[in-house]
């Protein structure tokens, strides 16, 4: 299984480290993920490489042209068959662990990152297949939301996390948050590792990492419990 995640954005700059260091790095080494960025502006035709103008009726900020979005995302699908087309925007559904489950089951996505004032209407109609936030916070543009997204995504594809369980056990994938966790050395300015951990029973570490978990989301997130 392996995805490949086209990015279209009008500051590729932003979106080149994080896709390309430690695990989101090995993964496409291995040939798990193919993660492109597309540059916006190499689809203007202008002698200015315009792909933004103020908004129409008046406003703060810029928004990005329909013509060079379209013809990207065209040339993208000429290619090959999208299973779906993201607009990142704080006005979308929000993200979550599920939507990052569903997505890592994709085959072929795009990720069309806007200015923080967006992208004209027109290219949401009729090419955005959905419509994703991280948060309730508004970013500067999509870039990072993008990144984010392929981060959650890409280290659900099997073979990305070398150990098959880390995964599974993350805070989120069965609706509660991660236990604690501690490595040497067993006492560290006073403060130890508790005893049941350094034991080897794996039934008592099971049992405590369930304490654990329950007793975490209880106090911090009521909210994720049935
Ligand atoms: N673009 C600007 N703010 C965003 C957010 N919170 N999520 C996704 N994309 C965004």
């Amino acid at each position: 299984m392996s995805i490949r995640i086209d990015i279209i954005s009008a500051v590729p700059q932003l979106l080149t480290s994080p896709l390309t260091e430690s695990i989101l790095k090995r993964a496409q080494e291995r040939g798990l993920a193919d993660i492109r960025v597309h540059d916006l502006r190499s689809y203007a035709h202008d002698k200015h490489r315009t792909v933004d103008h103020p908004p129409y009726g008046g406003g703060a900020g810029m928004i990005l042209k329909p013509e060079p979005l379209f013809e990207c995302i065209e040339a993208l699908k000429a290619e090959r068959t999208y299973d779906e087309v993201i607009y990142v925007t704080a006005d979308g559904e929000r993200f979550d662990q599920r939507s990052a489950n569903r997505l890592s089951l994709l085959s072929n996505i795009i990720i069309l990152c806007g200015h923080y004032k967006g992208i004209d209407e027109r290219v949401r109609q009729a090419l955005v297949t959905r419509e994703l936030s991280i948060g309730d916070y508004v970013l500067t543009g999509g870039e990072l939301a993008a990144a984010v997204i392929t981060d959650a995504v890409v280290r659900l594809i099997p073979g990305v996390i070398n150990d098959g369980e880390s995964a599974l056990t993350d805070s989120f994938q069965d609706g509660l948050l991660d236990a604690p966790s501690y490595t040497r050395p067993p006492e560290f300015r006073g403060m130890t590792v508790p005893e049941v951990l350094l034991g080897g029973n794996h039934a008592a570490i099971a049992a405590w990492r369930d304490e654990q978990r329950r007793t975490k989301t209880e106090q911090r997130r009521k909210d994720l419990l049935p």
